[in-house]
This record gives C-alpha cells, sequence and structure tokens, in this order.
C-alpha cells in the first residue's frame, strides 16, 4: 500500500518533526495530564497544506497513547459544531464515552445527561452555546482538552465565549484549547473580545525544514527495504519546496512510479515520472487558489505581489508589503488580511511576509499574465484534456 498520503489532515507514513511547535503541545497535554489546574490555550496557525490538521491529529494519538493517572477527555471541534448548544453537547458527549476512565465514572450520570449541560440544553441556553459549557466545565473535574480545527472560520463572538469558558474553568481545574487555522486565524482572534487570547502559545506552522522533507521521502522507501539515493530525495524535496502536502503528492507518485517499474530503489528517472504524474492535482490546486483571489476580486493585488517576491527572492517588510499594497487601495489592512486570510502571503515567527505556497507565485504570474501567455506555460488541463507540465 502506498504509504504517502496527499490529501487533508492524513497521517502520513513518515510525519515530518517540528520540535519548536510540538514540545509546546505535548507540554499542555503533561500538565493537563499531571492534574495542574490552569487554562491552556495554543494556536496553530499557517498557510493551507502546511499540516495544522495534521498535527492535531498526531496530537489527538499523543494523548490516546499515554494513558495515565487523569484521562483527559478531548472535545474535537469544527466551527460547525459551536453553533447550537445541541451540537456542541452532542460532541462533548461522545468524547466523554470515547474517553475510558471517565466512561466508568460517569455511567450514571449519561443516564441523565453530563450534569449542567443537560440542564441548560432546551432551555434559556438554546442559542448561547457556550453557557451549558461553563456549567458542565466547572461541575467535572477531569483534565478536558479541547481543539477546533479551521478555527478562523468560526464567529469570533462564539470563539470568545469558548476561550471564555476555557479561561474561567482554567481557575480550579486543568482545561485546554488548541485552535487551528489559517493565518486568518490570529484576525479571528483579535475580533473575538477575549483580550487574555494572545498570552496564549501561538505556534506558526511553516513549510518543513529541510532535512525532515527529506525524511518524510526518503523514509517510507527505507522502511520498506528499498534504497533511496541522495540525488533524487533531494531533487524531489527540492520540487516540492519542502511544502508538505506537496512532499506528499510528489511522495505518493514516486512510490507508484518505482513500483510500477519494479525497481529496487527510487532513482531520478521516478523522480521525474513522479514531477510528470502531478502536474494535473498541482494545477488544480493552484488553480483553487487562484480562484479565491478571483472572487474576491483581487487578481490584480495577487499579481503584485506574486511579483514582488519572484524578482526580490526575499521575504518582505510591513513597510514593503504595505507601499505595494497602497497602490490597490488607500488602505492597505484590508488587502493585508485578504491575503493574511487566504495563507498566500503571512508571516511567520520571524516578523516578516512570505508565501504560504512557494511555488503558487509563479502559478499566479503566470495565470494574471495580460495576455495569456500563461496558457502556454501551464497548459490548463480541463481545456485540452491533457494537463501541462507543472514548474
Ligand atoms: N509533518 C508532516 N510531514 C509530512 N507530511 C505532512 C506533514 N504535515 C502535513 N503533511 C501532509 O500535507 C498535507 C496537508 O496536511 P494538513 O491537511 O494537515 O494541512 P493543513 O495545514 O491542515 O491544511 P488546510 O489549511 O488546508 O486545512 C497532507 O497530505 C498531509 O499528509
Ligand atoms: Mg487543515
Amino acid at each position: 500500500m502506498n504509504p504517502f498520503q496527499p490529501g487533508a489532515g492524513l497521517l502520513p507514513g513518515y510525519m515530518g518533526h517540528r520540535p519548536a511547535i510540538e514540545r509546546p503541545l505535548v507540554d499542555i497535554v503533561d500538565r493537563l495530564r499531571s492534574g495542574q489546574k490552569g487554562p491552556r490555550l495554543a494556536y496553530l496557525y499557517g498557510p493551507r497544506g502546511n499540516g495544522k490538521t495534521v498535527l492535531l491529529q498526531w496530537l489527538a494519538d499523543q494523548v490516546e497513547k499515554k494513558g495515565g493517572a487523569h484521562p483527559i477527555v478531548q472535545v474535537r471541534l469544527l466551527p460547525e459544531h459551536l453553533t447550537s448548544s445541541e451540537m456542541l453537547v452532542q460532541r462533548i458527549r461522545s468524547a466523554v464515552r470515547r474517553t475510558p476512565g471517565v466512561f466508568d465514572n460517569l455511567t450514571v450520570n449519561l443516564e441523565a445527561g453530563i450534569p449542567g449541560v443537560s440542564l441548560k440544553v432546551g432551555s434559556e441556553a438554546r442559542d448561547d452555546p457556550m453557557l451549558g459549557l461553563s456549567d458542565w466545565l466547572e461541575q467535572d473535574r477531569y483534565p478536558v482538552l479541547f481543539s477546533l480545527d479551521e478555527a478562523h472560520e468560526a464567529d469570533p463572538v462564539v470563539l470568545g465565549r469558548l476561550l471564555n469558558a476555557v479561561q474561567l474553568a482554567g481557575q480550579d481545574r486543568p482545561v485546554g484549547a488548541i485552535l487551528a487555522g489559517t493565518p486568518g486565524l490570529l484576525d479571528t482572534l483579535a475580533g473575538s473580545r477575549a483580550s487574555f487570547w494572545s498570552r496564549g502559545e501561538k505556534l506558526a506552522v511553516g513549510l518543513l525544514p529541510d532535512g525532515e522533507a527529506r525524511a518524510v521521502l526518503a523514509r517510507p522507501f527505507l522502511d520498506a527495504g528499498l534504497e533511496a539515493s541522495a540525488d533524487s530525495i533531494c531533487e524531489l524535496a527540492r520540487a516540492a519546496d519542502d511544502y508538505p502536502y506537496f512532499l506528499q503528492l510528489y511522495g505518493a507518485a514516486a512510490w507508484d512510479a518505482v513500483k510500477a517499474t519494479g525497481a529496487s530503489e527510487i532513482g531520478l528517472e521516478h523522480v521525474t515520472a513522479a514531477i510528470d504524474a502531478t502536474s494535473v492535482p498541482r494545477r488544480k490546486y493552484y488553480r483553487e487558489r487562484y480562484e479565491e483571489f478571483r472572487k474576491a476580486n483581487a487578481l490584480p493585488l495577487a499579481r503584485d505581489v506574486a511579483l514582488a517576491f519572484t524578482e526580490a527572492d526575499r521575504p518582505m517588510t510591513d513597510v514593503r508589503l504595505d507601499k505595494l499594497l497602497a497602490r490597490h487601495a488607500e488602505d492597505p489592512a484590508e488587502m493585508r488580511a485578504l491575503l493574511n486570510a487566504k495563507g498566500f502571503v503571512w508571516q511567520d515567527d520571524d516578523d516578516h511576509w512570505t508565501p504560504g505556497i512557494p511555488s503558487l507565485m509563479g502559478y499566479m504570474i503566470g495565470r494574471t499574465e495580460p495576455e495569456h501567455e500563461s496558457n502556454r506555460d501551464w497548459p490548463d488541463a480541463d481545456r485540452d484534456g491533457a494537463g501541462g507540465r507543472g514548474a
């Protein structure tokens, strides 16, 4: 079976590690597990396809694997689960049921519903998902870890209530929340009216470090008893720009190419075959990002930004980016928020602006060429039916 997992949120055959992100997450879990009271908040933010959902999944697995004296109730949420009390309560209930030690202790209570929450549901809390939540957190002493994926899409007011509930409950019990979303998450949080949010851990999820990107490609081959030449792995990692989603996409195609030829190692010919074989899905992926800007009537903006990054070939300061944005609007703030929300460019820990998906810049430039030059460089898969060569 192909060990690579191009897609959304699927744990790959080998997960590339980023200790600076993983350590604080594990630290939160360890504190919860030890029963140490206090609210723990962390935010994973980064452009699409960099592995935020994978990190949430990885952390959930760590929590389950470790067991321990204080079982942690993991409540995994999406923004839609915060739109009504019923939905939130249902998520909490099923989380409680899935947690071994807690289930035993709550058998009786489960019959009548979880204390606090069940009393509120259907009455005045119907339109206020967070009222019931605060009550439940106060009455039940187990460590609870909420995770909310795609959190940038959540209603900021409701998000604020979730954070408030966690903050309040944290005064006398172990409770944590880990939110993940595009770089726009930080803007969503800023609008949440929960002023303490910024004291949580802000963890930027960017490209993988080069060595880890190569390991992501090589390890599944090595683990299967195949050879992986340094040349071919470097070439593949370079083509993918160390971008996690493309590492999986290329890796999967290279695996298929090796298997198809019955070779005992991945060589440069498989790399070429993988790059060719993935041109259509890559283009489709780029095109989705392109459409986001087309819908927002912001293609000229995206083009200018892509051109500036390609010409300078280095990160940009706030001042430089704002100067560029001022060509498109009097107030650059809205433009900056748009670019950031889409993760087209974003600020990682260095405070500098960099492209979210490096190879998207070339596509965007080609695709927005006034004379449609792009159609030659990037033949449209849907139009010519064959799919063109990638970057
Ligand atoms: N650390 C990693 N090592 C190897 N591959 C990874 C890693 N993280 C993510 N991937 C791969 O990258 C792809 C995207 O991962 P994921 O869905 O977690 O990204 P995301 O940041 O949540 O994206 P989105 O913002 O679109 O939800 C998946 O194919 C996944 O297998
Ligand atoms: Mg995701």
